[in-house]
């Protein structure tokens, strides 16, 4: 006989639970997201969580949802089972906020206008040039080993190449293979810096969207700033010649803001920090992406004192699924960081590591580039039509000569928490511009890299209906 819909639910859920997949104490999703997931209406979840609860496997508390408060084992058990969640608490590393986690979740999810993602659009992904990459780079495979502590010898001496034509001179053993920027920096954060170390950013930056440097205790203290970057007089006033301290910047297209640092500023920041001892980490992981003109040559060119750690990535011209990326810098600091990550992971993968390398040497690189800085010029003026045609009067905005993100500025008061939300319901997902910088509740980042065109329009128009009504 068949079994009811709301018992194939019970047992759906029990699965879960017995096979340790929704642990003791740990909340369960939503009685929507349950609909969602297992394809019944929610009537139905809420008969089935009755049972269960009735059975002893769940139990709601007001303003907590429905917890997991037994599994069938410990029911049959003396002994108490482990509770989890004290653990999830315990480590040392601190959980993402909210939001950042929310939208690492709906990224994935196709069916919603992505107008946040720092992603090149699946139509700007090489396709035939990549695969028959991979292809040729499968035919020379034998095995696959571990990689040497710095990573593929011809991926690193493939990226001191491609560097000069950035100004920067870098031999293979001051680079390291990473898997992905962010690697860089979680090193970095572990291996040179200490708790109570300061770290200077820009205000707002990607890096407060992260927890990297808070976690190790280390204090972000953000640089007051103007339309050339960040001011070298403002960090000099802030600047503790008694702690540690290291410069963050995205000198760049800089994420989330789209600006670049002038040249005039590099020097100066360059000077300042040279004088006060100060390190400084590059994250130029969208240099590339210029679409008007070449932006002026990363700090790390000018650098003679080997005071720059400069980071980049493929993540942001190619595919970010490959999870490579590099970080230059004095040998003994790479030394350091390669040691760290042999205790982290042995090596970045070494498939990926190889078809990067073939990937950098070919033709295909430079063409592909090309490509994607003529498309994105498409995206960015398209968006910027679209932008004055609906939010002109509620908005403002510079023009980004490069990378992804245009920083929308609004002129009314609203709730960012709100339009977040509310853009959500609509079926588009934003990034909202407190993610970057508590004080940031008037901006959004808007990204014309990944959406297709016509959702790119169809997204900002909704947005601006919406705001005429918040
Ligand atoms: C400024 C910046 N640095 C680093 C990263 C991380 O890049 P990867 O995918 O190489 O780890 C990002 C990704 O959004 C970024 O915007």
């Amino acid at each position: 006989m068949k079994q009811s819909k709301y018992k194939q639910v019970m047992n759906l859920i029990t699965a879960k639970i017995t096979g340790g997949e929704w642990t003791i104490g740990s909340q369960i999703p939503s009685q929507r997201e349950l609909a969602k997931l297992f394809q019944v209406n929610r009537s139905t979840i809420i008969t089935a969580i009755e049972e269960l609860k009735a059975d002893g496997l769940l139990v709601s508390h007001v303003g907590k949802g429905t917890i997991v408060a037994n599994n069938t084992w410990s029911l049959m058990k003396v002994d108490k089972p482990i509770n989890w969640s004290g653990n999830i608490t315990l480590g040392m590393h601190k959980e993402s906020m909210k939001t950042v986690k929310m939208i690492n979740e709906l990224e994935a999810k196709e069916e919603l206008i992505q107008l946040g993602k720092s992603e090149l659009s699946p139509d700007l992904f090489p396709k035939a040039a990549f695969q028959n990459i991979v292809q040729n780079v499968s035919s020379t495979f034998y095995s696959l080993g571990y990689e040497e502590p710095k990573g593929n010898l011809k991926l690193r001496e493939t990226i001191c190449h491609q560097l000069k034509s950035k100004g920067i001179q870098a031999s293979p053993s001051s680079v390291l293979i990473v898997s992905g920027a962010l690697q860089a920096l979680q090193l970095i954060s572990i291996g040179l810096l200490n708790k109570g170390s300061t770290v200077y950013v820009e205000r707002p930056s990607y890096v407060l969207s992260l927890s990297i440097f808070q976690s190790g205790g280390m204090k972000l203290a953000t640089i007051p700033a103007d339309l050339e970057g960040p001011i070298p007089k403002g960090m000099k006033d802030l600047h503790n010649t008694k702690a540690h301290s290291v410069l963050y910047t995205i000198p760049t297209f800089h994420n989330p803001t789209g600006y670049v640092m002038s040249e005039r500023r590099r020097e100066h920041l360059m000077q300042l920090c040279e004088d006060e001892q100060i390190p400084i980490i590059e994250d130029d992981v969208y240099g590339d992406l210029w679409i008007d003109e070449k932006p002026p040559k990363p700090l790390k060119a000018s650098d003679t004192y080997g005071n720059v750690l400069y980071v980049g990535s493929l993540s942001k011209t190619l595919a970010p699924g490959l999870r490579i990326g590099w970080v230059v810098g004095p040998e003994s600091v790479i030394d350091r960081l390669a040691d760290l990550k042999m205790q982290t992971d042995y090596g970045s993968s070494s498939l990926s590591q190889h078809v990067a390398a073939e990937w950098l040497k070919s033709e295909n690189y430079e063409l592909h580039l090309a490509k994607v800085r003529q498309e994105l010029k498409v995206r960015r003026d398209m968006t910027l039509n679209a932008l004055s045609k609906h939010l002109s009067t509620v908005a403002e905005w510079e023009v980004p000569k490069g990378g992804f993100f245009i920083w929308l500025k609004f002129l009314p008061p609203i709730q960012n928490k709100h339009l977040f939300e509310k853009a959500l319901t609509a079926g588009i997902l934003i990034n909202p511009g407190n993610i970057y910088d508590k004080h940031s509740t008037q901006y959004i980042r808007l990204s014309y890299g990944f959406a297709a065109y016509e959702e790119i329009e169809a997204g900002i128009r909704k947005l601006g209906e919406m705001l005429k009504n918040i």
